[in-house]
């Protein structure tokens, strides 16, 4: 598995032969699990008294990752079959998770709070993942200190201890709106005594996926998915009902796929996706002009453009916001839809102060984008892009990179490709099949 691990961040590379404009790809695509779903939940493990199932697992090197730092603080994990794995928690751990890999990924922070409930302390480096602008840990660090936790640091690590006699539940307001530091207090509040409320609270779909499948196993979590979460603690959970964890659907995934079929498909259909958890992609998309199909669990884009430039999407503002709103991880790939819309666009990054970075290199491929300042681009369009060669600065602007190189005329070169290895399962392989000229040298 190490090894696994190893050398997928040898750095990678696709070269893509653009397809000019023409909207020409073809068929069906349907998302994985989610990422950002299945990271939690195997955090998560580490509240059960016995072994948990997961399936529906996406083969991505983010969750490569967080199954070797469990491994290495004594979790049995057993794969049974590709998607699907058991994983067993131990009953004591070492305090320390381990650092190398606990740096390469933003989701190791999540293991501070089942840890620190259940074995009673943890020591963790600052987390890792894609650097998209500072991302501190002040909410996690208070917030466990509400909780009856001492906090200490030094050079390289964090440790948190918690009470000889445990956690205690305690009314935490969240000054920032945060995904994961919602998902740890959730966590740690499972095994604490008494009544935690958590306000303020991140609302994405998977922490309510997270907050059922645990209810299910004797957790008692009301709220999961509004901004008010209220965690009764209790004893370690058990899952009598043997029930298996099924991964949801990558949200991102579909909205991802969503700009890249408006783009350069005839007509596509996401399958096996669920459409309400794109509704503000799918919004902008149709006031842009973008024909959509949607059932229950697909989305159909047909694009009755001929390719020969006779009509344009429109150009719209696009603000990334919390969900429900429009996700920061599609901003990129929004920004690169925007330089084939008619008009002037403001795309304004709310969350995050460093995930503007890509712009550069668009602008090399033909783009006409004019930072504003950290926050803010102005997106010209439409321009023709011409293949480059470029370097994924991260994971999403990663796959912008992809989506705007298949646009482009000419070829296109994008090395880091492990870094969208990180979060897409195999994305040369799936583009391929519906007549994408992409290939891994
Ligand atoms: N923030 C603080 N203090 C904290 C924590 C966060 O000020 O202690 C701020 C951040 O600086 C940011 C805002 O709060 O301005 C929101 O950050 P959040 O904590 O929600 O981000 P995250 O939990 O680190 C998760 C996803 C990201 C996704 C964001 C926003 C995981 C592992 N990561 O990150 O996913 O962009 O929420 O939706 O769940 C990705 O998949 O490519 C990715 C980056």
């Amino acid at each position: 598995m190490f090894l696994d691990v190893l050398c997928c961040n040898m750095t990678q590379t696709f070269r893509i032969k653009g397809l000019g404009g023409k909207k020409i790809l073809s068929g069906e695509l349907s998302p994985h699990g989610a990422k950002n779903a299945v990271l939690k939940v195997l955090a998560a493990t580490a509240l059960f008294s016995e072994s948990i199932e997961i399936s529906n697992i996406p083969d991505i090197e983010d969750v490569n990752s967080m199954i070797l730092l469990l491994e290495k603080s004594g979790f049995f994990i057993k794969r049974l079959g590709a998607r699907r794995l058991v994983c067993q928690p131990p009953r004591k751990t070492a305090a320390r998770i381990n650092t190398d890999i606990a740096k390469k990924l933003r989701a190791s922070i999540v293991l501070t709070g089942p840890f620190l409930s259940r074995y009673g302390k943890i020591s963790f480096p600052h987390p890792g993942g894609c650097v998209i602008g500072e991302r501190p840990i002040d909410l996690f660090l208070s917030a466990f200190q509400k909780i009856g936790a001492r906090v200490s640091r030094n050079k390289d690590y964090y440790t948190i201890n918690a009470p000889k006699n445990g956690l205690r539940g305690a009314n935490i307001f969240f000054e920032n709106i945060s995904v994961t530091a919602t998902e740890t207090l959730m966590l740690a509040a499972i095994l604490a005594r008494g009544e935690t409320i958590l306000s303020n609270c991140a609302m994405e779909p998977e922490i309510k996926y997270l907050a059922e499948f645990l209810n299910s196993c004797g957790a008692r979590i009301t709220g999961a998915g509004t901004p008010t979460i209220c965690v009764i603690g209790g004893e370690l959970l058990r899952n009598t009902k043997n029930i298996v964890y099924k991964t949801p659907p990558d949200r991102i995934e579909t909205g991802s796929f969503l700009i890249l079929g408006a783009l350069c498909a005839r007509d596509v259909t996401i399958k096996n996706c669920i459409p309400e958890h794109a509704a503000s992609t799918i919004a902008i998309l149709e006031r842009m002009g973008v024909s959509l199909n949607i059932g229950k669990n697909y989305i159909k884009i047909t694009n009755d453009f001929s390719g020969k430039g006779k009509k344009h999407f429109l150009a719209t503002g696009v603000k990334t916001h919390e969900y429900p709103g429009f996700p920061t991880d599609l901003q990129a790939l929004m920004t690169v839809f925007l330089t084939q819309a008619s008009g002037e666009a403001l795309v304004f990054e709310t969350i995050f102060e460093g995930r503007l970075n890509y712009i550069e290199l668009l602008n090399r491929m033909g783009a006409r984008i004019t930072s504003m300042d950290q926050h803010r681009i102005l997106v010209k369009g439409p321009t023709p892009l011409r293949g480059r060669k470029l370097e994924s600065p991260d994971l999403r602007a990663g796959l912008a990179y992809v989506i705007a190189a298949l646009v482009a005329k000419g070829t296109s070169f994008i090395h880091n490709a492990n870094y969208i290895d990180r979060g897409y399962e195999k994305i040369d392989e799936r583009l391929r099949e519906i007549g994408a000229d992409i290939e891994r040298v």
